[in-house]
């Protein structure tokens, strides 16, 4: 499948409806996702922008070359060396073996250390250009923006950006654009997206985004890696980003448990009821941590201004789920939060203390030090208690 962008660029990526876990098992991918590639006929010369996942690898060559003679592709760009973006290219560039592949210093060491390749290597540096003859590609290293090899290029004459994973969102639509799809699922898997992968970047985005607004280009089209193109309005993404990443925050709190004999949930109920009473404009939502999606969790984290997360204790420690989850919020070091811990108990009673510690390494402001600790299964005076503790809370995020 091919698709016109424009008289000059051609969407040749592929478009993975059944994909619901990406990263191996790490991120949910609920409705699917693309791995977007595009050609640009840039007046005498024609440049590939990435390829796809490696699955795929046969079909977007069998697909590209129904769209043009292979050996017309003067240039390969790699954005991005994950291997979702460069998958293709061991099988692409056995047919144009010598096509120089564009990509950042760092990108030469990603790709060869994937594919271990002695490929015609181009490195190019922010503000490099390559001549497309009338038209130009202008290179912007964007380093971390989510790996070292992370690249811009800017398409100069059709205003196109190609930020590769940025901006991007795992969301496979036939549709192709931002304008056409719905804007729930298309907001939904963006601030996903940030959530979970941008968020230990902020800093990083926030400055590149200065960099490139200073620029002072104009932008039509950006045209990511994942997920649809932004054509209308192009520059609403931008400046989603630009506040996602100042530390972003809604008037959110998220109480996330695990249970084992309903104890914990009581217990998250009550204190939820008890945020509820001292704070009535706050969102509460509630999860728990062993069925939800650990992702759709961390993206409610990343618009909480609160966390309360609690556990029984099992074996002197936490519920599995619980350990999971704090460690993938740990990694992304979220900001300007605050956190509570609680959890029922039968004897020894550890958890509270270690869930506490979990949210003070996160980077969580910790609202009470000792954290609630229930005894065997709450009874009245218990629920008082975690309602008590509920108002606590909610007090101190109003
Ligand atoms: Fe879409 Fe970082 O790969």
């Amino acid at each position: 499948m091919a698709y016109k962008i424009n008289d000059n660029v051609t969407w040749v990526g592929k478009i993975d409806w059944e994909l619901r876990k990406f990263h191996g098992e790490e991120l949910s991918a609920h409705k699917g996702s693309s791995y977007n590639s595009y050609l640009i006929r840039g007046g005498e010369k024609t440049v590939l922008i990435d390829t796809v996942w490696k699955p795929f690898a046969k079909e977007f060559v069998a697909n590209l070359k129904k769209e043009i003679d292979l050996k017309e592709i003067d240039y390969i760009v790699a954005n991005h060396a994950e291997s979702d973006h460069s998958g293709a290219l061991p099988e692409l560039l056995e047919e144009i073996p010598g096509t120089p592949v564009y990509c950042t210093k760092t990108g030469v060491k990603s790709l060869s250390g994937h594919y271990h390749q002695d490929w015609n290597f181009h490195p190019v540096k922010t503000g490099d250009k390559l001549d497309l003859g009338g038209k130009e590609l202008i290179f912007v290293e964007a380093k971390m923006l989510h790996w070292p090899d992370s690249m811009f290029c800017y398409l100069t004459g059709d205003n196109i950006l190609f930020p590769n994973d940025a901006f991007g969102q795992h969301f496979a639509t036939e549709l192709f654009y931002n304008d056409l799809v719905d804007q729930c699922d298309l907001y939904g898997e963006a601030i996903k997206y940030y959530a979970n992968i941008l968020t230990p970047f902020s800093k990083l985005v926030a400055a590149k985004i200065k960099e490139v607004v200073d620029l002072n280009l104009p932008v039509d089209m950006i045209c990511p890696s994942h997920g649809v193109i932004w054509r209308d309005d192009p520059l609403q993404i931008v400046n989603k980003y630009a506040e996602w990443a100042d530390d972003y925050q809604e008037n959110q709190v998220t109480v996330i448990y695990d249970t084992m004999w309903d104890g914990t949930r009581r217990a998250a109920e009550a204190i939820a009821a008890g945020i509820k009473e001292a704070n009535d404009s706050i969102t509460i939502k509630l999860y728990n941590a062993a069925r939800a999606d650990t992702n759709d969790i961390v993206t409610e984290i990343f618009k909480s201004k609160g966390i309360v997360v609690g556990s029984p204790t099992i074996n002197k420690g936490v519920l599995h789920s619980i350990a999971s989850l704090m460690e993938m919020v740990k990694g992304l070091q979220f900001k300007n939060k605050k956190g509570a811990a609680f959890g029922c108990y039968g004897w020894s009673g550890e958890s509270v203390k270690l869930v506490n510690e979990m949210l003070d390494k996160a980077g969580f402001e910790l609202i009470n030090q000792d954290g609630l600790k229930i005894l065997w299964n709450p009874n009245e005076e218990a629920i008082e208690a975690c309602s008590a503790y509920g108002k606590e809370i909610g007090s101190a995020l109003a």
